[in-house]
């Protein structure tokens, strides 16, 4: 499995395979930060957005058999966030999932934001997510807020937990 920066376009069957990750995940529960699953259209302009953002990193892992992974920080467009960026997106193919694809995504975004002189990359995640919360803090994310009952599914509410990574020391 490749895990590399995009730093052109994605291609035609990469755009299709994100679509298709994403929408499959969502269906299935995976809190992305969609309540109905997104669609083709949708996933392309957010991707292509992303991939020709110059202040943005966008992470894909591909192989022979198509796109199974990616994610992407984007720097803070508030001028006094300017030094700091948000990760976003993280996504594995349920195929895939426990093979540590989703922590060699997550390692060539850090490593994208040291290169890009990110001071901190933050994040977010719904407050059952345990499982991408355990891979946030063994990569050195720390926990610095919770808003309780924040997140809004229909009628269902969830915490919304806040961790950033503080790559300054
Ligand atoms: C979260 C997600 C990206 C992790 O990707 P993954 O490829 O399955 O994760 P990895 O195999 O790299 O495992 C990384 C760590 O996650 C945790 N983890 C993985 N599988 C786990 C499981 N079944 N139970 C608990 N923790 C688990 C462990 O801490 C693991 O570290 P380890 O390898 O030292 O055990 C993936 O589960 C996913 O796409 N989930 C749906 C979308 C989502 O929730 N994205 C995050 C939004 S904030």
């Amino acid at each position: 499995m490749d895990v590399r920066r995009v730093d052109q376009s994605l291609t035609e069957r990469e755009i299709a395979g994100a679509a298709t990750l994403l929408s499959t995940l969502v269906a299935g529960g995976a809190a992305l930060g969609w309540v109905e699953p997104p669609s083709p259209g949708e996933v392309r302009r957010l991707l292509t957005t992303v991939a020709a953002d110059p202040d943005a990193v966008l992470v894909v892992a591909t192989d022979d058999g198509g796109l199974h992974g990616l994610g992407y920080w984007r720097r803070y467009d508030r001028p006094t966030h300017r030094p700091h960026a948000d990760v976003e997106k993280v996504a594995v193919a349920a195929s895939h999932q426990g093979r540590g694809l989703g922590r060699r995504l997550m390692t060539e975004l850090i490593a994208a934001a040291r290169d890009a002189h990110i001071e901190v990359l933050t994040l977010d995640l719904r407050g059952d997510n345990t499982r991408a919360a355990a891979l946030y803090e063994s990569l050195g994310f720390h926990r610095y807020g919770r808003l309780e009952r924040f997140v809004a599914v229909g009628d269902r509410r969830w915490d919304k937990l806040f961790y950033a990574l503080d790559l300054r020391d």
